[in-house]
């Protein structure tokens, strides 16, 4: 499977957690391209997984994201992004600096996620926490081809595992 993305790009990834985001972007991004709200979370708390922190990681991801696109340069965010709020801000941002904005939804089976979450090495999302997104997973879903992207890209069961490429195919240059 080949994904083909602009280059420069804004990369937004969608899906609960357990869904193999930061595992898909370590695998087909630099460590310097990928914003993450996980590390920003873990900045300002000590833990990851920290909900108090979520406005202000917002807030620091949206510096991150805006000095990023406005060098030009490919940014992945890594966060769940269920949220159609803050889609709409990252993607406002990416079209004040004239980039195109790609997401990458992770649309698995629901018992995935909470497999992917059970043996996890670094840690322990509550159920309730994944079955709550897994909900909102679909309503972004179904949101998702209206919000105005370059693509959306849709990863399902059948993928995982699959060799997929990720190819910056095209230049958005403007
Ligand atoms: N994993 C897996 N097979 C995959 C993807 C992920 O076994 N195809 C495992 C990873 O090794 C990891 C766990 O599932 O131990 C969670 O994957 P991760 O990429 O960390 O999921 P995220 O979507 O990033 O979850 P979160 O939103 O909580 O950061
Ligand atoms: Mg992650």
């Amino acid at each position: 499977m080949t994904l083909t993305i602009p280059d420069p790009a804004l990369v937004l990834l969608l899906g609960p957690s357990g869904a193999g985001k930061s595992t898909f972007a370590a695998a087909h991004f630099q460590p310097t391209e990928i914003v993450s709200s996980d590390a920003v979370r873990a900045m300002l708390t000590d833990d990851p997984g920290d909900q108090d922190a979520s406005v202000e990681a917002f807030h620091v991801l949206s510096i991150l994201v805006e000095g990023r696109l406005k060098r030009r340069l490919t940014t992945v965010v890594d966060a769940t992004n269920l949220r159609a709020i803050d889609r709409k801000r990252y993607r406002r941002v990416a079209v004040r600096n004239g980039i195109p904005t790609v997401a990458i939804a992770f649309d698995l089976p629901p018992g995935l996620y909470h497999a992917h979450n059970s043996r996890r090495p670094d840690r322990v999302v509550d159920d309730l926490v994944v079955e709550n997104q897994a909900g909102r997973m679909a309503q972004a879903l179904a949101d998702l081809p209206a919000e105005g992207y370059w693509a959306v890209h849709v990863l399902r069961e059948a993928d995982i595992g699959a060799a997929v490429d990720v190819v910056r195919g095209v230049s958005s240059a403007g």
